[in-house]
C-alpha cells in the first residue's frame, strides 16, 4: 500500500443494523484463521458488513432487463472479466485516447453490489451509474443473487479458477493488504480455512457449483468461463463471450482484428501498464495496482507442497463428484 489513508475494513463490524445484527445472532457463527468473524447465510460465509450488503441488495436491488453482472469466487479473474466485458461493450470507441479503462479501474467500472454499491448505502442511488447498460459484479453464490432478480433476462457471468491457483492469489493478496499482523496469513492457514470450508464467500466447491449447475439449467442467462481457457484460448473466449451478452463481432470486425485488440487491451501487461491502475486508489483507499500480480496457470507448483496439492484435490474431487465438473 502506498498510501496513508486508513484502509476499509470488510469485516468491520460498526455500523450493522439492529435488526442485521439479531438475524446474525440467529445464524451459525465462526472465525475464519484471521480471527474475523464471519456467519452463514444460504449456505455461504460473509462477514458481517457484507452480510448487511447483500440483505439490502436483495431487498431493494430492481433489475433491468439489461444489466450484466459479472461474478466470481475472490482472486479468480474477477479484474480481467470486468475489463473484458467493458472492453466489449465499448468497442466502437477508437483507441485508448477516451476508453472508459483509462480512465478508472475495472473495479470503479464494474462495481461490486455487496462490496461498494450496497455497502455505502442500503438504497444506493444506481440511476447514478455511468455505464449502459449497466454493470455490476458480486461473490455472493448464484441462489442469493437471484433472489431480487426473478424472472429478469439479465446476464450473469462466472469466472471460476483453478482452486490451487485462486488460494495462492488469496494468499499473496492477503499479505500485501494486509495491515495488521493478523490479517498475513500464511499459506497453510488458507488451506486451513478452505478445507474447513469457513471462510469468506466459502465453501469454494459451493460456489462454483451453484454457478455451474445455473450455466446447465439456463444457459442464456448464465455464463460459466473458466480462467484457465481465457489464457489458453482468448480469442475463442473473447468470441464466446461477446456472443452470450448479444453484442457478436460482425465479419468486418473481424477481419479487422477487433478481438486481438480487445483481447490485448485488456491482457494483464497492458492492463497493469495504465496509468490508473498503475497509481490509482479504490473509494475503500486499495490500491487499484494489487489486483494485478503473475496471472499465471498453475503458479501453485511454486507454492504448495505436493501434501498440500493432494489434499486440495482430494477434497475437490469428492466436492465435484457427479456434477459433470471437473477442475
Ligand atoms: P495471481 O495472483 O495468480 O497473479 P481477481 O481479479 O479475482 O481479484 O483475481 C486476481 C488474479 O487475477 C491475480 O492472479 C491477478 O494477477 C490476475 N489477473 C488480474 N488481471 C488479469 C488479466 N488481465 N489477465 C490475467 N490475469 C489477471
Amino acid at each position: 500500500m502506498n498510501h496513508t489513508e486508513p484502509q476499509r475494513n470488510f469485516g468491520d463490524e460498526e455500523d450493522i443494523r439492529t435488526e442485521v445484527r439479531s438475524l446474525i445472532s440467529s445464524l451459525p457463527s465462526d472465525t475464519n484463521i484471521q480471527g474475523k468473524k464471519l456467519c452463514n447465510y444460504q449456505g455461504c460465509w460473509y462477514y458481517y458488513k457484507n452480510l448487511q450488503a447483500v440483505l439490502d441488495y436483495q431487498k431493494h436491488f430492481k433489475p433491468l432487463d439489461s444489466d450484466i453482472i459479472v461474478t466470481s469466487y475472490p482472486k479468480s479473474g474477477t479484474t480481467w472479466l470486468k475489463a473484458l466485458t467493458v472492453a466489449l461493450l465499448h468497442r466502437s470507441e477508437d483507441g485508448l485516447q477516451s476508453h472508459p479503462l483509462t480512465s478508472d479501474s475495472p473495479h470503479g467500472l464494474v462495481p461490486f453490489l455487496e462490496m461498494d454499491l450496497y455497502h455505502k448505502s442500503s438504497t444506493p442511488d444506481l440511476t447514478k451509474l455511468s455505464s449502459s447498460p449497466r454493470l455490476f459484479s458480486t461473490h455472493m453464490p448464484l441462489h442469493t443473487l437471484r433472489e431480487p432478480l426473478k424472472d429478469s433476462p439479465c446476464k450473469i457471468v462466472y469466472v471460476c479458477r483453478n482452486v490451487k491457483d485462486v488460494l495462492v492469489s488469496l494468499w499473496h493478496f492477503r499479505s500485501k493488504i494486509g495491515k495488521k499482523e493478523a490479517e498475513r496469513s500464511g499459506l497453510e492457514s488458507i488451506i486451513e480455512s478452505f478445507c474447513k470450508g469457513v471462510d469468506n464467500y466459502g465453501p469454494i466447491w459451493d460456489h462454483v457449483l451453484s454457478y455451474w449447475k445455473g450455466s446447465l439449467e439456463d444457459p442464456k442467462h448464465v455464463l460459466f468461463m473458466r480462467y484457465e481457457d481465457l489464457k489458453e484460448e482468448p480469442y475463442a473466449q473473447v468470441m464466446r463471450l461477446a456472443e452470450f451478452l448479444d453484442c457478436p463481432f460482425t465479419e468486418q470486425e473481424i477481419r479487422t482484428g477487433s478481438v486481438e485488440k480487445i483481447s490485448d487491451l485488456c491482457s494483464l501487461s497492458s492492463l497493469s501498464n495504465l496509468d490508473i491502475n498503475k497509481t490509482g486508489i479504490s473509494w475503500n483507499n486499495v490500491d487499484h495496482s494489487i489486483f494485478f500480480r503473475k496471472g499465471e496457470v498453475d503458479d501453485w507448483k511454486n507454492h504448495l507442497t505436493t501434501e498440500m496439492a493432494n489434499k486440495i484435490d482430494m477434497i475437490m474431487d469428492e466436492k465435484f463428484q457427479g456434477s459433470g465438473l471437473k477442475m
